[in-house]
C-alpha cells in the first residue's frame, strides 16, 4: 500500500514505522509537518492511500482529513486525549495504558478509532517506555489499522464514553506546576517518579543554588542520606540530592534561560553546575553491585555458570571519553576473568548511539574534543575485535546508530531485541565515520549492502538486520524475555562441546584478516578523512552536529525521506 508517514520529526518510533512498513513491502514516504502547505503539498504529488501520522503534535488540515483517511498514532489507551498522555500515565501510577489509532479530524483526538492495544506499564522514564512499550504497541495497532483498511469493509469505531472498553478521558498539557518537586515533603520515589514524566521534554524544571535547570534521568539511592534538596554526593558527572527519605541521583541538568531556553544544552549535571561541585565528594562504587543497590551505576559487571555480563547504562546512548575508558577497562576486566564468554550487554533503553555529540557541542574546541571521543571508541572496537582468550556476544537491548552500532559488530555474535531501531550510518551528521566500520559492516554484510547502508541513511529493523546478516538473530519482544534468552543462549555457547574449535576458529579468521589488511590501516584511513570532516574548509559535521543537538528543524523534508519529492525533482532535471 501508499503510505505516507506525516511526523513532527523523524524520531525514533517514526523510523521504526518507516523500516517495519518497508519491510512488509508497503511504499512508504514522509513528510515532517513544518506548514499546512508543506503537509497539503505533500499529500497532492504523492496521493496516498493511506496517511499515518506516528508522531504528530500538529493539527491535520481539515481537508486533507475530509480527502484521505489520516491515522494519529495516540500514545494512549481509548478515550484518551491530549499531548500529555504518557506524562499522566506516569503521574497517577497507572497500572495499564496502551495505543490507539484514530482517525484525525479537526477534533483532538476524538476521531473514530481503528484499532488499540494496551500493555503494562512498569516504572521507567516516559521516554523508555516510548521507546518499548509504546513502541512495539504503536506497530501492532499500524499493521491492524492497515489490515482494516485495506479489507475495504472495517467500520471504525465512534468515540462513546458510555462504552465499557473505553476507559480514558481528555487530559490538559501536564504544566510544571502540576509535577513540581517539594523537597520538604516528597518521598525518593515521587520525585523520581515525577522526573521520568517529563524526560525527555519538556525536563522538570527545579532550582538548584538560586538557579532554574531543567532535571534529567532520575535514580533512587538506598544508602547516601541528606538534608533534602541538598547536593550531597557525585559520580561519574551525577549529582546526588537528599530527600525526606533517602536519596535520589540525578544525571543530567538543562539550564533554564529566561527568554532563551533553547540556548542551553543538556548535559551532565557536572558539567552544568562545574565549581558549584567543588566541595562536594566524589562517591565511587565497585564494578560488581552487592545485591539489588538501587543507586546511579552506568557499568556494572555480573558473572554466572561461566559467563560474565557486562551492562553499561549510558545516559540516551551516548557515550564520553570518560565513559569509554571505563568502559573499555571494565570490558578488561570481564577478559581477566576465568569464563568463556562475555556478553555486552549494553543499557535497557539504549545499545548506544556513539559518541556524546552534547559534550562536544559544549567545547571550546569540538573538532578537537570529537577527534579524542572517536580514539576512545575506536579503542573500545579494537579491544573488543582482539579478544582471543573469550567469545563475546553484543545483546542490543535497545537502539543503536552510528558508531554505537559498530560496537556491536565488533563481537562474535550479534543478537538483538526485536523491534529496536538500528541506523548503520553516519552521513546524516556529516561524518565519514571510523569504529572500523570499513571492515567490520562488509566482513557482516558484504561491500554493496555496506555501501548502501552508509549511503542511504535509512534505518533498519531488526528483521532486515537479520536478513542481511547485519545482526545474527533477533528475539524477545520485551526486554524480560530478551535477556533471558540471551542468558540460555550465552551459556549454551559457553558449555559447548565445541567451544575450544570455534574459539580457534575465530582467532584464525582474525589472523588472516590482518593478514590481508591490518585494523590499523582500516582505522588509519578512516581516520585521515574523520579529519577532513573536522577541520576541513567543509563544515557539514559542525553545522549537523549543531541542528541535532538543538533540534533545529530542516527547513524542508531531507529528499531521502521524501521519496514525492525526490521523484519530483528527478523529473525536472
Ligand atoms: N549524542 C547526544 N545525544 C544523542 C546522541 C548522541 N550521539 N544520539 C542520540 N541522542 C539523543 C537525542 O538527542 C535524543 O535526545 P532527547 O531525548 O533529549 O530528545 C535521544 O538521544 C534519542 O531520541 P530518539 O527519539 O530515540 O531518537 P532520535 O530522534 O534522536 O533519532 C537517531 C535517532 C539515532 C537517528 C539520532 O539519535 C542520531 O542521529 N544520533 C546521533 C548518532 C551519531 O551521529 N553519533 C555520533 C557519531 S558516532
Amino acid at each position: 500500500m501508499r503510505i505516507l508517514l506525516l511526523a513532527d520529526t523523524f524520531n525514533s518510533l517514526t523510523q521504526r514505522v518507516y523500516a517495519e512498513l518497508t519491510y512488509r513491502n508497503h511504499e512508504l514516504s514522509v513528510e515532517l509537518a513544518l506548514s499546512d502547505e508543506i503537509i497539503g503539498e505533500a499529500v497532492e504529488l504523492y496521493q496516498p492511500e493511506l496517511i499515518i501520522a506516528p508522531f504528530l503534535t500538529k493539527i491535520i488540515p481539515k481537508r486533507i482529513c475530509c480527502d484521505h483517511v489520516c491515522i494519529i498514532i495516540h500514545p494512549g489507551i481509548k478515550g484518551d486525549r491530549g499531548i500529555s498522555s504518557l506524562d499522566w500515565a506516569i503521574m497517577t501510577e497507572a497500572k495499564e495504558w496502551g495505543v490507539t489509532a484514530i482517525q484525525a479530524t479537526t477534533e483532538v483526538d476524538a476521531g473514530q478509532i481503528w484499532s488499540s492495544f494496551n500493555f503494562q506499564m512498569r516504572p521507567d522514564s516516559k521516554s523508555c517506555l516510548y521507546r518499548t512499550e509504546v513502541a512495539q504497541a504503536a506497530i501492532k495497532v499500524i499493521l491492524q489499522t492497515i489490515e482494516r483498511f485495506e479489507s475495504g469493509e472495517f467500520v471504525p469505531e465512534p468515540l462513546n464514553y458510555s462504552r465499557e472498553d473505553v476507559k480514558g478521558c481528555w487530559h490538559p498539557y501536564m504544566k510544571q506546576e502540576v509535577r513540581a518537586i517539594d523537597w520538604t515533603k516528597d518521598s525518593v520515589s515521587t520525585i523520581v517518579k515525577k522526573i521520568r514524566s517529563a524526560d525527555s521534554r519538556p525536563g522538570l524544571l527545579d532550582t538548584i543554588d538560586g538557579e532554574q535547570y531543567y532535571l534529567y534521568g532520575a535514580h533512587e539511592e538506598d544508602l547516601l542520606q541528606g538534608t533534602p534538596g541538598q547536593i550531597i554526593a557525585q559520580r561519574h558527572g551525577a549529582i546526588c540530592r537528599g530527600a525526606v527519605d533517602g536519596a535520589v541521583w540525578i544525571s543530567h541538568l538543562k539550564k533554564k534561560k529566561p527568554g532563551k531556553s533553547s540556548a542551553c544544552l543538556k548535559l551532565p549535571a557536572a558539567i552544568v553546575l562545574g565549581d558549584k561541585l567543588k566541595s562536594i565528594p566524589e562517591d565511587p562504587l565497585p564494578l560488581f553491585v552487592p545485591g539489588n543497590r538501587k543507586t546511579f551505576q552506568e557499568i556494572w559487571y555480573e558473572e554466572k555458570n561461566q559467563v560474565g555480563y557486562l551492562y553499561f547504562e549510558f545516559y540516551k546512548g551516548a557515550m564520553s571519553i570518560d565513559q569509554c575508558q571505563r568502559l573499555t577497562n571494565a570490558f578488561c576486566y570481564a577478559r581477566s576473568r576465568p569464563t568463556k564468554v562475555i556478553v555486552l550487554m549494553g543499557g535497557h533503553d539504549f545499545w548506544s548511539n556513539g559518541f556524546n555529540l552534547n559534550i562536544v557541542e559544549a567545547d571550546d574546541n569540538p573538532s578537537d574534543v570529537s577527534w579524542r571521543h572517536i580514539n576512545a571508541i575506536n579503542h573500545l572496537v579494537a579491544t573488543i575485535l582482539t579478544t582471543n582468550t573469550h567469545l563475546t556476544i553484543a545483546a542490543m537491548q535497545g537502539n543503536a546508530a552510528a558508531g554505537g552500532v559498530m560496537i556491536a559488530l565488533a563481537a562474535d555474535y550479534v543478537y538483538a531485541r526485536s523491534g529496536i531501531v538500528i541506523n548503520p550510518h553516519y552521513q546524516l551528521m556529516g561524518l565519514y565515520g571510523s569504529e572500523y566500520w570499513t571492515y567490520l559492516l562488509p566482513k557482516r554484510v558484504g561491500n554493496k549492502r555496506a555501501m548502501e547502508l552508509t549511503a542511504s541513511c535509512l534505518p533498519v529493523c531488526t528483521q532486515l538486520a537479520q536478513d542481511i546478516g547485519l545482526i545474527d538473530w533477533a528475539f524477545g519482544e520485551h526486554p524480560i524475555s530478551f535477556r533471558l534468552s540471551v542468558l540460555q543462549k550465552a551459556e549454551q555457547i559457553a558449555k559447548c562441546p565445541d567451544y575450544s574449535e570455534k574459539l580457534a576458529l575465530k582467532n584464525q579468521k582474525r589472523l588472516q584478516d590482518e593478514q590481508i589488511k591490518p585494523l590499523k590501516a582500516y582505522v588509519t584511513e578512516e581516520l585521515q578523512q574523520i579529519h577532513i570532516n573536522l577541520c576541513g574548509a567543509e563544515q557539514l559535521y559542525h553545522t549537523a552536529r549543531h541542528q541535532f543537538v538543538y533540534k533545529i528543524s530542516p527547513s524542508q523534508t531531507p529528499l531521502y525521506l521524501a521519496k514525492h519529492r525526490s521523484a519530483c525533482q528527478a523529473i525536472e532535471h
